[in-house]
């Protein structure tokens, strides 16, 4: 069986769909460790739902900075021997040291059809153009920001303003394509 690591800063609702299908045996993984860069987001309390070990760590408190915290993750995802490395509202810029010992095998999902609307705030970017079909992301990381080679895509469209609408249509659409994406990563 497969071992995956879920990267998140915040609500971990990406996070909750991939541990719950993990758990039902949708994807035949298990979710080995969640690393969040934010103690006390909600994420954690939902991965101790789900019995799923965390390292929760808090960067600046990194004399080393990034490199420094990096070296730590590597050592954890070595121990305990990750396959796929799926970032879920991870909202940092993963540097050189994880990329350099894991890249190829970390995936990203971002709320926009890329290479439009990249960055922290894409969906109200979106909303802000004016744009009518929206979609959701999931690419291969690399060193450029939301930049890497896309695996999956899909589109919606809407023709509204309101950001929070177009977040909860495409928030059931990221969890329904994670999980099929990841499940043909695993499967190759
Ligand atoms: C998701 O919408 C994800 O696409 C986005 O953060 C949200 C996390 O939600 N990621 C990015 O914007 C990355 N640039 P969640 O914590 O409920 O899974």
């Amino acid at each position: 069986m497969k071992n995956l690591a879920v990267f998140a800063s915040g609500t971990g609702t990406n996070f909750e769909a991939i541990a719950k299908a993990c758990a039902e045996g949708v994807i035949d993984a298990r979710v080995a460790v969640m690393v969040c860069d934010v103690p006390g987001a909600a994420v954690i309390a939902k991965a101790e739902r789900y019995g799923v070990p965390t390292f929760v760590f808090a960067p600046k408190s990194y004399a080393g900075g990034k490199a420094a915290y990096e070296k730590e993750i590597v050592d954890l995802l070595d121990r305990e021997k990750i396959d796929l490395v799926c970032l879920a509202g991870y909202m940092r810029i993963v540097g050189d040291v994880l990329l350099g010992a894991y890249g190829g095998r970390i995936i990203n999902i971002h709320p926009s059809l890329l290479p439009a609307f990249r960055g922290a705030h894409a969906v109200e970017q979106a909303v802000a153009y004016g744009v009518k079909v929206y979609g959701i992301t999931i690419h291969y990381v690399d060193a450029v920001l939301d930049g890497g080679k896309i695996i999956a895509q899909r589109a919606f469209e809407y023709d509204g303003n309101d950001p929070e609408e177009v977040h909860r249509i495409g928030q059931k659409i990221e969890h329904a394509l994670y999980i099929e994406t990841i499940n043909k990563l695993i499967s190759k």
